[in-house]
């Protein structure tokens, strides 16, 4: 059976003081949500140790949202995997269409980032997902499988179990446009499709796709209940602890 994720993106949101709050309110709910369903929070770099004070030792996987492409040295202003392992990170989010659309995070280097990511022993959570042209393009199939490959099938099938995948068409990101369940299913399945041809059924069949995009507690239940979509990548809904944990119980489980 493979892994249920709700992650919280909170992105360049919240002080270090209300970042510690919003940790501490997340944990107090998080009693509400099932055992099986993971939880992790990916708040900004300046909150991680503070906020690994308070979710170290629980249930909630703290998360970085990016990671530098290097291992250490004169890198200013970048985070190194080693760093974020220190303060407490287990994960790292990696090629969110936000660094790909403003800071020039191409593939080639997301290859560099995913293996440094891996060797410092953080699972990734990687972001896919193609922007409003390439959908109306109809490209939408091809943009995210192309992304696929030339990201993680520079990887094999032992790292892919330290890999999650999360589907985030740009055009839902934010806008309050939330892609149809169907139409996030049939890119999951497309996902999933596409690394059993790489890694082998069992491989794919374990590996946790999450939907990003607009998801929140109306429409959480609907997603997560389309076979190949195993939780969400949440932005905007993150920041209010109740919405973020009434989206985490919107599995039937
Ligand atoms: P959103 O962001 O939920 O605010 O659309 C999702 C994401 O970018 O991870």
């Amino acid at each position: 059976m493979r892994r249920k994720i709700v992650a919280g993106n909170w992105k360049m949101n919240t002080t270090v003081s209300e970042g510690v709050e919003l940790a501490k309110a997340v944990l107090e709910k998080s009693n509400e949500v099932p055992a099986e369903v993971g939880l992790v929070i990916a708040p900004p770099f300046t909150h991680l140790c503070p906020v690994a004070g308070v979710v170290g030792g629980t249930r909630i996987g703290l998360s970085a949202q990016n990671c530098a492409d290097h291992t250490k040295g004169a890198y200013t202003g970048e985070v190194s995997v080693d760093m974020l392992k220190s303060a407490g990170c287990g994960y790292t989010i990696l090629g969110h269409s936000e660094r790909r659309q403003y800071y020039g995070e191409t593939d080639e280097k997301l290859v560099e980032k995913v293996k440094l990511a891996l060797e410092a022993g953080l699972e990734v959570i990687l972001c896919v997902g193609e922007n409003l042209e390439q959908r109306e393009a109809g490209k939408h199939f091809e943009v995210v499988t192309a992304q696929i490959e030339n990201v993680l099938f520079a990887f094999s099938a032992e790292d892919m179990k330290k890999v999650i995948v999360a589907y985030e068409p740009v055009w839902a990101i934010g806008t309050g446009k939330t892609a149809t369940a169907e139409q996030a299913e049939e890119i999951h399945a497309c996902i999933r499709r596409v690394l059993a041809g790489k890694f082998g059924k069992a491989v794919a069949e374990e590996t946790t796709i999450l939907y990003g995009g607009s998801c929140k507690p109306s429409n959480a239940k609907e997603l997560f209940a389309e076979e190949d979509i195993d939780g969400g990548l949440i932005g905007g809904a993150a920041l209010k602890a109740d919405d973020f944990i009434a989206i985490a119980k919107s599995f039937e489980c």
